[in-house]
């Protein structure tokens, strides 16, 4: 860890910069300070924001596939730099080395799927109902967009909404979270560079990051000029940032809370699920957005199952999540434990009976920083606590005999992130996967929830907001739509077949 400064500074992040500010950064691995880093005023948002605009109204001029190239860029830089940027975030937020490096790639990959969005941003020909007309869309680039992130994910979801963006033709002012800005910012360093490489067709202003508490943010949402705000984090925030920006007019991407379940069917691969039970639900310890949170299994292999989950539980290598073989780090912070301890004791008085896990461990070596065991509950039904997302390696069991009502508990809960069953029946995964089954923005078979690629569409419906964000089509809400009708003939017929002659007399 004392390599850190060391780090930054090759990551572009100046001593300069990281100390004698009056952000105070700490590691979870053990609650050091590794920065004092400088905020940006709240008074300054005004001009910040107006630079945005004006790089919007040069960089929107831009071709597309030009613009692609600063993104391909971009993802040389990450790539070049996915050692120390995953350090960044290994020591920033308590990730294990593979996972800090794993979420650099993720950046580094929506790089290059947003390089070749940047020749793909189609829109549809519709043939009309008049002679002699057609109907084209095109989309055209929205904006300024701010990206407000979680601590949990510091580098990737700015690369899933800045990479995309830029494509598109939007400058973004980046808001990383209080609790990992320097992992923002040597993301954020990294494009910096691929702009500098680009040369002078990438206006100033392009991309400019904000560092400091949620005033911050709340600058970008309540700003008229922001056209799409883009948000993760809790549900909390959620219902603070979503009806502001709807009173405005303004777009927004909330990626909120979820509560994401595993269904376990008898002819499930026993082997398969538990690795997936695994990295789901103790992973990141616990605190990514797509994290396992509900086992719902069939009473006919829940004792077999619950066995072996527990006997893995009882070997995780918990610890320092920068030393090799180490899988499970800490929380990042003293709350997130007292969350967790909170939940426990609910779930305890809803009958919950935990089968292992939820103490703090490695206080002495760790006074200052948050180790827990991760905790499994069996609990004799879906009670409020379960329905609830507590943000910490917390995985709640529960047992079913009929599939159709196991859906119904899966679906019981106010969050729709990521899903997922075990079988090999392809009648249950199909009613999964169908209109009846699985709520959520994301249901997968045979597989964790999560981890997801960048290709897909990411997001969940209800609480978690209903919008999605990095792969597939979501580029288009980085962009503006416009219908064209164009008459290519010498009359000028209404549609809906409307007579509206001229009534000057001949
Ligand atoms: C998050 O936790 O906010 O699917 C994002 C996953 C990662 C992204 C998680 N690709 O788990």
């Amino acid at each position: 860890m004392n390599d850190i400064q060391a780090v930054l500074e090759r990551c572009g992040i100046a001593a300069s910069e990281y100390t004698g500010g009056t952000l105070r950064v700490a590691s979870p691995v053990d609650g050091g300070e590794i920065a004092r880093l400088h905020e940006t005023a709240l008074a300054d948002m005004p001009a910040i924001i107006a630079r945005s605009k004006a790089a919007f109204l040069a960089w929107r001029q831009v071709p597309a596939p030009v613009r692609g190239e600063l993104v391909r860029l971009w993802g040389e830089e990450l790539r070049a730099a996915k050692k120390d940027i995953g350090r960044v975030v290994s020591v920033e937020v308590g990730k294990i080395v593979e996972e800090g490096l794993g979420e650099v790639q993720e950046g580094v990959d929506i790089c290059e799927y947003a390089l070749g969005q940047s020749r793909q941003l189609f829109g549809k020909t519709i043939v009309s109902e008049r002679p002699g007309h057609r109907i084209m869309e095109q989309y055209h680039p929205l904006g300024p967009i701010g990206v407000i992130t979680a601590f949990n994910f510091p580098s990737a979801v700015f690369a899933w909404n800045a990479a995309i963006a830029l494509v598109c033709g939007d400058p973004v002012i980046f808001k990383p979270s209080e609790k990992a800005p320097l992992s923002g910012l040597a993301t954020f360093r990294a494009l910096e560079r691929a702009i500098e490489r680009f040369g002078d067709k990438a206006p100033a202003g392009l991309a400019q990051i904000v560092i400091g508490p949620g005033a911050l943010g709340e600058a970008l949402v309540d700003s008229p000029d922001i056209a799409l705000v883009s948000a993760t984090g809790s549900t909390r925030m959620g219902r603070a940032v979503g009806p502001k920006v709807a009173a405005r007019f303004g777009r927004r991407i909330l990626e909120l809370g979820g509560n994401n379940g595993m269904i376990v069917a008898p002819s499930a691969d026993l082997d398969m699920a538990l690795r997936a039970i695994l990295f789901g639900a103790v992973g990141t310890a616990g605190q990514r957005c797509t994290s396992l949170r509900r086992l719902i299994v069939h009473r006919s292999v829940k004792d077999r199952l619950i066995a072996r989950v527990l006997a893995a539980y009882r070997n995780l290598p918990i610890g320092n999540p920068l030393s090799a073989g180490t899988l499970v780090g800490p929380l990042i912070d003293e709350a997130a434990f007292s969350m967790m301890q909170k939940s426990l004791v609910s779930a305890k008085g809803q009958g919950g009976k935990v089968l292992t896990g939820g103490e703090r461990v490695l206080a002495d070596q760790f006074p200052n920083a948050f180790y827990v065991s991760p905790a499994l509950v069996e609990m004799p039904a879906q009670t409020d606590i379960v329905r609830h997302e507590t943000f910490a390696p917390l995985l709640y069991v529960l047992g079913y005999d009929d599939f159709e009502a196991a859906i119904a508990v899966h679906n019981d809960v106010p969050q729709g992130l990521s899903s997922c069953i075990f079988s090999n029946d392809m009648r249950e995964v199909e009613l999964f996967l169908s209109t009846a089954g699985s709520d959520c923005g994301m249901a997968n078979v045979n597989i964790g929830p999560s981890g997801a690629e960048i290709g897909g569409a990411f997001g969940g419906e209800k609480e978690t907001g209903g919008d999605r964000e990095s792969g597939s089509d979501s580029w288009k809400q980085y962009m503006r739509r416009t219908t064209n009708t164009i008459n290519f003939s010498r009359e000028l017929p209404l549609a809906q077949g409307i007579v509206f002659d001229d009534p000057t007399p001949r």
